[in-house]
């Protein structure tokens, strides 16, 4: 697994120097695509929109929207076409899965334990673990722990899936402990293939899960590791060669990559043998009366006009998150964060939501509750007051924010920061929560279509 670069790292002052100055340079090269005027509140006034909602879709970045300006005139149909602008866009589309491959550092030779790697363009993390339950060998043990997200949690489950048995584990109290009871379970497994299911970084605490340890465990049991990269590959490097992983399922909207693209890269042995994700157009090589030969990968698992738009985008942001790109910003994010933790922390009632304990390594999401404040309540006047966006509720992770959710809460707020947080954002982030815990919402709020809204609402927003 690459490595958490702590924030005040013992490097020398001099490489510690020179970092500093490329986090400043980094404005320039990794910068978002914003809205002029800022954003409405119920006072009347505008003020810059503070975005803390990077983990649910990071905006665009302006490399982003530059690349998809550049592809646009000649977007057209993608290995359909003989015309000028099909071969363009077909040549675009094969140049973001080798972007891709290379940000993924995928295996493009067979190693000793397995098949080389296959990159499929699909919709988001979610769909990419629903292709690989319905890819795994029949009857193959799936092993995944219950503070997943649903999008890893619940697809192996689902009846299309080919796994047999799912084994769900209990959170675990340390990470420790996760590498023991995965390999435990693993080792009980019936005989046959088996796969453990990880998330690299927490969508709910933004914890790093430790996959390095987790993959090793796993393939000493012989078994196969999938990695949820959604929440990871935004604030840090990630390689499929480095950490051994099998697969690895990522979102591109969460990538500052809007436009509808994700991928699952990885092993390509069961996801050649399976049988096409869906059935259509482009997964097939010949169709007759009485038979249908199915394409080869990645094409087998592409069936339908592919999202060129979506991989020119995705693959433009692999581009811009070099190695080096994405550890200097993780370094600008763990600055923020540390402010913005110690900031909520030191007012009266706000309680942090971790699994294993506020010490430990993260990407830039804190989810916490405050006493006396509802979640919603909070998140709905974070937004009309101040400007603010954050997300409230159970981020799609039911099991895990409810366990950790202090007596008395039913939802928590969730805060997450990326390219374009500044520390004004999260001093006004701070000092709102604070000023809502000292004097309560200035405005009215009620239900409205399930949820919270000012009342009444001047803003005029929708
Ligand atoms: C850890 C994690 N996995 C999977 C997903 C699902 O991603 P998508 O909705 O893009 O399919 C999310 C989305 O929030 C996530 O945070």
């Amino acid at each position: 697994m690459t490595t958490v670069i702590p924030f005040d790292s013992t490097r020398s002052s001099r490489s510690a120097a020179r970092d500093a100055a490329r986090v400043a340079e980094l404005r320039t090269e990794c910068s978002i695509v914003t809205a002029d005027g800022g954003v409405p509140l119920v006072t009347g006034e505008y003020v810059d929109y503070a975005n803390f909602d990077y983990a649910a879709s990071a905006p665009c970045l302006t490399g982003v929207a530059a690349a998809l300006a550049e592809a646009l005139p000649y977007y057209a149909s993608v290995h359909r076409g003989a015309g000028h602008h099909s071969q363009v866009s077909t040549d675009s589309y094969e140049r973001a899965r080798r972007s891709v491959a290379r940000f993924l550092g995928v295996r493009t030779e067979a190693d000793a334990s397995g098949s080389a790697d296959a990159v499929v363009f699909v919709r988001g993390t979610t769909d990419a673990v629903n292709l690989l339950a319905r890819a795994v060998p029949e009857g193959c043990t799936v092993v995944v722990f219950e503070s997943e997200h649903h999008a890893s949690l619940l697809p192996w489950e689902h009846p299309a899936s080919r796994a047999g048995k799912v084994v769900r584990l209990p959170l675990p109290e340390t990470p420790e402990a996760a590498v023991a009871a995965a390999r435990a379970a693993l080792a009980e497994a019936p005989e046959g293939p088996r796969l453990l299911c990880v998330t690299a970084a927490s969508n709910v605490t933004g914890e790093i899960w430790p996959v390095g340890e987790l993959v090793e465990a796993a393939h000493a049991e012989g078994a196969r590791v999938v990695v949820d990269a959604a929440q990871y590959v935004p604030h840090l490097p990630f390689s499929l060669s480095e950490t051994g992983a099998d697969y690895v399922a990522l979102s591109g909207h969460k990538l500052y990559a809007p436009f509808g693209s994700g991928v699952l890269a990885g092993r390509s042995d069961w996801l050649s043998a399976a049988a096409p994700y869906l059935a259509g157009g482009g997964a097939t090589r010949r169709v007759t009366e009485h038979d249908v030969v199915w394409n080869d990968l990645p094409a087998r698992h592409e069936a339908g006009s592919p999202n060129v738009l979506g991989a020119v985008a995705l693959a433009a942001a692999c581009d811009t998150f070099t190695t080096e790109t994405l550890s200097l910003q993780h370094i600008r994010e763990a600055a923020l964060l540390e402010r913005l933790r110690s900031g909520l922390t030191g007012i009266e009632g706000v309680h942090e939501l971790t699994l294993w304990g506020a010490e430990h390594a993260r990407v830039g999401i804190v989810s916490f509750v405050v006493d006396g404040l509802p979640a919603d309540l909070l998140a709905a006047a974070l937004s009309a007051e101040y400007g603010i966006g954050v997300r409230d509720g159970l981020f799609c992770a039911h099991p895990l924010t409810a366990h950790l959710l202090p007596e008395g809460h039913a939802q928590a707020v969730r805060a997450s920061l990326g390219v374009g947080t500044t520390e004004e954002h999260v001093d006004r982030l701070v000092g709102a929560v604070a000023d809502l815990v000292a004097r309560g919402p200035r405005w009215e709020y009620a239900d409205c279509d399930g949820r919270l809204a000012p009342v009444p609402d001047p803003r005029n927003v929708l």
